[in-house]
Formats: structure tokens, sequence, C-alpha cells
């Protein structure tokens, strides 16, 4: 287990890149393995999650080399091993997916946070579409075992908001007869659908971009430049407005509005941070925060900022409350329980009651050692109030934040050395 030890009280500065989006980067790996002749992606993620995935369409017959990636339904075959998807969601979500759509046997698993993290919701659809779907604890659990092939099209309502459920369903899609619509409660981040529809998928999205239709079809390959990632922006940015003296601007960001709820959220707080034309972000110093209440229906458009924003609340005035956050529960740890762990061990008090959690602020963040609990986003999070609180924090299972942002020392190093 590896440690990460933070002092507070220096200042960012400056201007910075962060990975590429590891949504985009998932999906643009997965669909050049269906494209028909050679892909170019630049700026792909750097983490180990996307590393996987990349692995994963290598094992079922892709090739890439550098930035091209050269796929083709006739190219493509079944692994000849296990999938190991090891931290991520979204990688074994969408694979789960794609496979199902061919006539082959694929078992997909991860690592122990993996294994723990509910598949039904993925497993459900991709079975009533035709698919073969097994796992442990009844089908529940992976490792996942897909036998796929011979799907028909389904009309599915999401029972929950998500974008990964969205995409598995639209994958598997690709490959059934007839038509295949999913139509969401809310809107979840569009990427699949976008990225479909530019490589020339048979896809419709309704005007409110809550249902998605989508139809067989061979995809063309694209080139694409992966924009930075906005949820590993979202560190720096919170990192910019509590520590004072700081300012940060994060350039070649992506933007869109599913991916900047936090934006909103810390502009209703009352930080200082902007949307610079149409790909970066300034932030800075904002000693007048004050918590804020944020609805379920803008859960899903900042669900991965959660954590980070808990810290921005932990320093503001006030009380920040986030309502509706049950799917906290089921990410790469039970984010209920760990920022409430972590920020207790700092000196802040964030409470959960009535599926809400409140972070109680003007907290007097103090160093100690604290856990990752084995998800990058908790540590990250607990690094940047390291860098508002007194003293030293020590962050132990430092290692989880390769998963996503294998940089981030060396970047608040830059940002810091002012
Ligand atoms: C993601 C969707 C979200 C998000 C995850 C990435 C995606 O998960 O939390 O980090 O790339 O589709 P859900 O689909 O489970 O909400």
């Amino acid at each position: 287990m590896t440690s990460f030890s933070v002092t507070g009280g220096r200042p960012l500065q400056g201007t910075i890149r962060v990975p590429g989006d590891k949504s985009i980067s998932h999906r643009a790996l997965i669909l050049a393995a269906l494209a028909e002749g050679t892909s170019v992606v630049g700026g792909l993620s750097d983490g180990d999650d996307v590393a996987r995935t990349r692995a994963a369409v290598e094992a079922m017959g892709a090739t890439c080399d550098g930035e091209k990636i050269t796929g083709g339904r006739s190219r493509l075959h079944e692994p000849d091993d296990v999938l190991d998807m090891g931290n991520s969601g979204t990688g074994i979500r969408l694979l789960a997916g794609l496979c199902a759509g061919f006539p082959w046997l694929t078992v997909l698993t991860g690592d122990g946070s993996i294994r723990r993290r509910p598949m039904s919701r993925v497993a459900d659809p991709l079975r009533a579409m035709g698919a073969q779907v097994d796992g442990r604890d009844g089908g529940r659990l992976p490792p996942l075992v897909v036998r796929g092939g011979s799907l028909r099209g389904i009309d599915y309502n999401l029972p929950v908001p998500s974008a990964q459920v969205k995409s598995a369903v639209l994958l598997a899609g690709l490959s059934a007869v007839g038509e295949t619509v999913v139509r969401q409660p809310v809107v979840t981040r569009a990427h699949t659908e976008e990225m479909l529809a530019a490589c020339g998928a048979d896809l419709e999205v309704s005007d409110d971009g809550l249902d998605v239709r989508v139809r067989p079809s061979a995809l063309q390959p694209f080139q694409l430049d992966v924009p930075g990632d906005p949820s590993q922006a979202a560190f720096w940015v919170v990192a910019a407005c509590i520590v004072p003296g700081s300012e940060v601007v994060v350039d070649d960001v992506y933007i869109g509005p599913a991916r900047t709820g936090f934006l909103d959220v810390l502009g209703r707080m009352g930080a200082d941070v902007e949307r610079v034309g149409e790909r970066s972000i300034r932030a800075r110093y904002s000693p007048h925060m004050e918590g804020t209440q944020v609805a379920g229906g803008e859960i899903v458009g900042l669900i991965d900022e959660i954590p980070v924003l808990a810290v921005a609340g932990a320093v503001a005035a006030g009380r920040l409350v986030f309502r509706d956050v049950e799917e906290l529960r089921v990410k790469e740890s039970d984010r209920v329980a760990t920022i409430i762990e972590g920020l207790a061990a700092m000196g802040a008090t964030v409470t959960y009651d009535d599926g809400g959690l409140a972070v109680q602020g003007e907290a007097n963040l103090c160093g100690g050692e604290v856990h990752s609990r084995q998800d990058h986003r908790i540590a990250m999070a607990l690094a940047v109030a390291g860098l508002a609180a007194e003293g030293t924090t020590v962050v132990d299972g430092w290692d989880a934040v390769a998963t996503s942002y294998p940089g981030f020392e060396r970047d608040m190093e830059t940002l810091c050395a002012s």
C-alpha cells in the first residue's frame, strides 16, 4: 500500500492540462474496435482503467499501434482468456454490452471493488435482448459470463439513470435485429450516442435528450482528440477555490453541460469559477463560499465530483446538502461511508440521512492519516482537503489514483511550486 503526504497552505498557481476524459476514452477504444478500418485517437486517458479497455479490445482482435486503432466486425473474435477490467465499472459494463452482440463466450471480471458492484442493471436488459448473462450471487456480481449473439432490439426504460447502462444497451443494439430504444428518467452523459452518431450509426436522440434509438449499423473509422477530463479538473478547481492565494486555469477540458454540474454548484456557492472559451475553466481563491442545496435531479450531472465538492462544503460557510445520493453507495467504494470517514478524520462533520448527504461548513480541517479505501476519487479529494488543512495529511491507499490520474502528484507539485 502506498501513501501520499500533502502539506497544507501552499497556494496553487498556473495553467494545467488534465488527463484525457475517461468516459470518452473507453468509448473511443470500443467504437474504434467496431469501426471498419483504422481510427486515430489522441489524448486517451493514461489511467489503468482505460489501459484495461485497450487490452480487452486487443484481446478481441482489434490492433492498437500508438494512436492508430484498427477494428472491424470481421476482425473481432472471442477472447481466449478472462477479461480483467481492473477497477473500471465503465469498462466492465460497456464491454458486457459490446460482447453480448457477438456469438462468443466472454468472462469479465475485475478487482475486489468491481466484484462487489451491481451488474444486474446491465445483465437484465442484455438478457431481455436474448443474451445469456450469468455471474456470482445469482448473476448479480462479477465475474460475469456473457454468451452473446442473436439479439433482438428492446424498448427499455432505465430503472437507474446510468450512462453506463444506457451505453451497454446501445452497444448491444448495434448487433440486434430491429430497433433498440433506451429511455432515461433524466439525461445522463451523452458521449456514447454522440460518438456513435459521428461514426455514422443509424441512431436518433429525442429533442429532450431522454430517448435514444439505435438500429444495426456498421461504424466508420474516425479521428478524435480526447479532451481533458472535467472530473479530474474538478480537483484543481476546488483546490484553487479553498486555498488562499490560488488561481488555476485548466486548459483543453471537456465542458459539456452533462459533465459540468459541479461548476454550477460552485457558482451557487459563491466560488470564483468561470468557463473560459469553449475548453477552459478558471478558478480563483474564493473566501466567501457558502453551502447550497443540490437537488436529486442534479446529481447525475455531478455524481463523480461529490467527494471533492464535499471538501469545498467543509471549508465554506453554512451547509452543503446533496439530495438522493443512493448511487454513491455503489461506486468504487461506498462513497457515503468513505466521504464521511475521510472528512471526519480531518475534523469535518458529514451526515447521511434519508438519502441525503449534508456537509457542515466552517470546519477547521487538520492533517492526519486518512485512507482512500482503494477509491481514486476519495484519495484525490482527501489530498485536496489536505491542501487546505493545517499540518500534513497522509493519504493511505494512494495507489488507487493510478486508475484514473497517474500524474496527479506531479501536477500538484507543478501547481504548488510557486
Ligand atoms: C460513467 C458514468 C457514471 C460515472 C462513471 C462514468 C460513464 O456512472 O459515475 O464514473 O463513463 O458512463 P453510472 O453510469 O453508473 O452513473
